[in-house]
C-alpha cells in the first residue's frame, strides 16, 4: 500500500491511501458479537471453557475486564486463546464501577447478566456510550424485580440484582439483539418460564449458543425464529470454540475488492450467519461478483469461504424487514453506492441514531461535506448515484464504523481526506490498516 499520513497546519491527519487493487486470501479476527457472548457464556457456565480466535479489539477488552472484575478467573495461553473458569452463575460484587468503554453490547448484555446477582454494580462508559438509551433494557428488567436506575435514561447505570427474579413475558418494542440478549440472560436465572418475542429477527448468536449449552431449557419457535422460551433457572454447559471471522469487519475489505479494478479477495473461515451477511446478499443483487461456500459449522454457526471480485454495481431496493440484519453496514452501503448506478435510498433505519454515534446524521453530514446532494428523512436518506466527491475534512464522530467507511471512500474515490483521528479503529478492527497493506497490489 502506498499510504501517506501527514499532518496539516490544523494538526489534522491528511490521508491518501493510494491503493490500486487488492488481492489475496485472509483469515480475519473473530466476530465481535460472538466473542462478547462466548465470554459471558463461559463465565456463567459450570467448569472450564476454552475460546480461540478471540479478537483483541477495545470492545472485547471491555467485556473481558468486566467479567474479571466480577470475579471470573481467566487464563490466556496465547494471543486470542483464553481458558475461562466458569462461575456457574455466581459472580462476585465489583469493588469499583465497571467501565464498558465504548461498547453498548458490553453494557446492555451485562445489565441482563447482573439482573440475578444480589449485589450493587455501577456500569459506566465513555462519552459516546453515555449518550445511548438504556431505559429500553432497564424498564423490562424492573418488572422482573431488579432494582435499577439510569441517568436520564442513559449510563451510568446502577443495578442491584435479585436472586428471586420473576420470569417475563415480553414483546420487544424494537428489533435489537442487545435488548433481546439482555432479557434472555436475565430469564436464564429467573424462577419459571419466560417468553421473549422480537418484532423482526435481529442477529441470533445468543439463541444459537444457548440451544447448544443450555439444551432443554432454552427453546426457539422455528416457525418464525422470533420467539424464545426460557425455563429458568438453568445451568450452562462449558464448551470449546474457535470464533469464526467477523463479517462486519470483512465488509470494508469486501467494499474495496468490489470497487477497485482487478481485485479479488478470498475470506476463509468467515461467519456465514444469515443475520450477519445480508449485506453480501444485497451487494450480490447490486451486481457484485461474490461467491459464498459453506465449509463448516462452529457451535451451530455457519462458517465458510467468500470470494469477492471487482464488479460494476447498481442500486437496488432495501426492504425495511432487512434493516436489522444490515444495521452495522448501512453507512458503508451508502458510501459504496456513490460508485454505483441508480438511486440509493434507505428508509426505516431510525435505530442508526442510537449507535456509537447518530450514524444517520454522521452519514448525511459527511456526504454534505464531501459534496453529495441528498434528500434527508427522519429515518433515512437518498441520493443519485454515481456521485462525485471532493477532498475535504471529514468528521468521524469518534465512531469506528464511520471512520472505516470514510477510509473506504477515500480509497475508492482517490481523495485526500482530512481525519481528526484514527484512534477509534481499535474499537472493532485495529488490524484494518495491516490487512490493507497485506492485500494491496
Ligand atoms: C450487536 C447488536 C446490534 C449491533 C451491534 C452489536 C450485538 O445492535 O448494532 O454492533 O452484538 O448484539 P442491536 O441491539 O440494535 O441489534
Amino acid at each position: 500500500m502506498n499510504a501517506t499520513f501527514s499532518t496539516n497546519q490544523n494538526k489534522k491527519m491528511v490521508v491518501n491511501l493510494k491503493i490500486k487493487s487488492l488481492k489475496g486470501s485472509v483469515v480475519l479476527p473473530g466476530d465481535k458479537s460472538i466473542a462478547h457472548r462466548a465470554l459471558i457464556h463461559a463465565s456463567l457456565a459450570m467448569g472450564d471453557s476454552s475460546i480461540s480466535n478471540l479478537p483483541v479489539s477495545r470492545d472485547i477488552r471491555a467485556t473481558q475486564s468486566a467479567l474479571k472484575k466480577l470475579g471470573v478467573p481467566m487464563r490466556q495461553s496465547a494471543v486470542g486463546d483464553l481458558v475461562i473458569m466458569g462461575s456457574g452463575g455466581e459472580l462476585a460484587p465489583p469493588d469499583t464501577p465497571i467501565d464498558c468503554m465504548n461498547s453498548g453490547t458490553t453494557m446492555r448484555l451485562l445489565m441482563g447478566v447482573l439482573a440475578s446477582c444480589p449485589f450493587e454494580s455501577n456500569l459506566v462508559g465513555d462519552e459516546s456510550l453515555s449518550k445511548r438509551p438504556m431505559e429500553r433494557i432497564a424498564k423490562p428488567l424492573r418488572t422482573m424485580g431488579v432494582e435499577i436506575s439510569t441517568t436520564d435514561g442513559r449510563a451510568p447505570v446502577k443495578i442491584t440484582g435479585n436472586l428471586k427474579l420473576n420470569p417475563i413475558n415480553y414483546e420487544l418494542p424494537v428489533a435489537s439483539a442487545q435488548l433481546k440478549s439482555a432479557l434472555i440472560y436475565a430469564a436464564l436465572f429467573a424462577n419459571g418460564q419466560s417468553v421473549i418475542i422480537e418484532p423482526q429477527l435481529s442477529r441470533d448468536h445468543t439463541e444459537i449458543a444457548l440451544e447448544r449449552i443450555c439444551p432443554g431449557n432454552f427453546k426457539r419457535e422455528y416457525s418464525d425464529a422470533r420467539t424464545n422460551i426460557i425455563n429458568g433457572p438453568v445451568e450452562l454447559d462449558s464448551f470449546e470454540t474457535t470464533i469464526p471471522s467477523d463479517p462486519s469487519s470483512a465488509a470494508y475489505l469486501v467494499a474495496l475488492a468490489l470497487l477497485l479494478p482487478d481485485s479479488e479477495i478470498t475470506f476463509h473461515n468467515l461467519l456465514l450467519n444469515p443475520c450477519r451477511i445480508k449485506y453480501l446478499d444485497l451487494l450480490h443483487q447490486m451486481g457484485g461478483d461474490i461467491e459464498i461456500t459453506q465449509t463448516g459449522n462452529e457451535m451451530g454457526e455457519k462458517v465458510g469461504d467468500v470470494i469477492v471480485r471487482s464488479s460494476e454495481l447498481h442500486c437496488v431496493d432495501i426492504l425495511s424487514d432487512d434493516i436489522p440484519l444490515l444495521i452495522d453496514e448501512i453507512p458503508l452501503l451508502a458510501m459504496i453506492s456513490t460508485k454505483a448506478k441508480g438511486r440509493f435510498e434507505i428508509k426505516g433505519a431510525e435505530e442508526l441514531r442510537y449507535k456509537e454515534s447518530d450514524r444517520l446524521k454522521a452519514t448525511i453530514e459527511n456526504f454534505r461535506l464531501l459534496g453529495v446532494d441528498l434528500w434527508e428523512f427522519p429515518d433515512g436518506l437518498s441520493f443519485d448515484c454515481p456521485a462525485r466527491l471532493e477532498s475535504v475534512a471529514v468528521n468521524t464522530y469518534s465512531d469506528h464504523r464511520i471512520l472505516m467507511s470514510l477510509m473506504v471512500v477515500s480509497i475508492i474515490h482517490n481523495l485526500d481526506l482530512e481525519f481528526e483521528s484514527f484512534t477509534n479503529l481499535d474499537v472493532s478492527f485495529p488490524e484494518f490498516p495491516d490487512y490493507l497493506a497485506l492485500l494491496s497490489r
